[in-house]
């Protein structure tokens, strides 16, 4: 049985390739797709999530922007890594998608899919948590209809954005929180387990290889996150992390867990953001989040570059 999904995200290039790999992975059921400011604003993540599915050829999936902003200040952008249009590398155009922008909005999307499915469905939130949270203040009723969240985001060590803290978490710390502290069944990849998949020379050549427009797209992709994460974080490949998340989906075996009580710092003057995950049981708080460790690498690859092919296949018949 498929695991039904909602993909609430900020495209964003490691977005981008969980897109492909939830709409390639006959494991997943993806049955619609939410956007949030992120990576970069929220306009910029709506049509590159759009853009996203044209060159999958995703035409039967909603698409629907969520939050512009945090629930508290400002948004936070990662232009230095994402690009100017959030999805830098290829010549997007500039012309529309194809896949139109659905007339709901994100949470009304959510909310649709949710009391429409026949079975409780599952969100993976791999960006800002501000559209989660907010639906769950808004609609505890609907708490029943969400399986479980599987989420990117946090660390149990270091953070990417501040010493301490993670993007996604920083971004908007008090949806963390809520989301965190909500009760639902709640999977966390941070930094320590997505900074273990770097996309390799190895790893392009191999998507390269497929040769079609759409493993073209990837290779063009991958090449432009590469040069930013090797500026600004010296990284010799760039880590893929939010696909972490469907990866766990598709095959539980690939990713250790951890069960461990995962509490967000709201107030910190240097750790506002991070994510404290008590490892070792000394807070006397309930483990209550499942927590990324050690990843089956190459396994990982395989599922990024079978999704490619698969995909690269369906849209250079057409
Ligand atoms: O810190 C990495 C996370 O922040 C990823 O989800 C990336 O896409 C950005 O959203
Ligand atoms: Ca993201």
């Amino acid at each position: 049985m498929a695991v039904p999904v909602i993909l609430d995200c900020d495209p964003g290039h490691d977005d981008a390739f969980n897109i492909l790999l939830a709409a390639a992975h006959p494991a997943v059921e993806l049955l619609a797709i939410t956007t949030v400011a992120g990576n970069q604003s929220l306009e910029k993540t709506t049509l590159n999530a759009r853009r996203v599915c044209d060159a999958a050829g995703l035409d039967d999936v909603p698409v629907a922007a969520g939050r512009d902003s945090p629930l508290h200040g400002r948004p936070r952008l990662a232009e230095d890594i994402h690009g100017r249009t959030g999805l830098d590398g290829p010549g997007w155009g500039a012309g529309e998608p194809r896949v139109p922008l659905d007339p709901r909005d994100a949470l009304t999307l959510i909310r649709d899919t949710l009391l429409a499915h026949p079975v409780p469905v599952t969100l993976v939130p791999t960006g800002p948590l501000t559209n989660i949270a907010t639906l769950l203040l808004a609609h505890p009723e609907l708490t029943p209809r969400i399986e479980r969240i599987v989420l990117m985001g946090g660390s149990t060590d270091r953070g990417n954005t501040t010493p301490a803290a993670e993007f996604n978490i920083l971004c908007d710390p008090e949806a963390a929180d809520i989301v965190l502290t909500s009760g639902l069944p709640v999977t966390m990849f941070g930094l320590n387990a997505t900074h273990q998949v770097r996309a390799t020379p190895d790893v392009v050549a191999r998507i390269a290889a497929l040769d079609t427009p759409l493993s073209r797209l990837c290779v063009e992709l991958l090449t432009f996150f590469a040069a930013t994460y090797r500026e600004v974080y010296g990284f010799d490949a760039p880590p893929l992390h939010d696909p972490l998340t469907v990866a766990h989906l598709i095959d539980p075996s690939l990713i250790s867990l951890v069960r461990a009580a995962v509490s967000v710092e709201l107030t910190g003057t240097y750790t506002r953001g991070a994510t404290v995950v008590d490892l070792d049981g000394v807070t006397g708080v309930a483990p209550h989040v499942d927590v990324g460790m050690e990843v089956d690498v190459p396994g990982f690859w395989d599922l990024i570059v079978e999704a490619v092919r698969v995909l690269g296949t369906r849209t250079d018949e057409t």
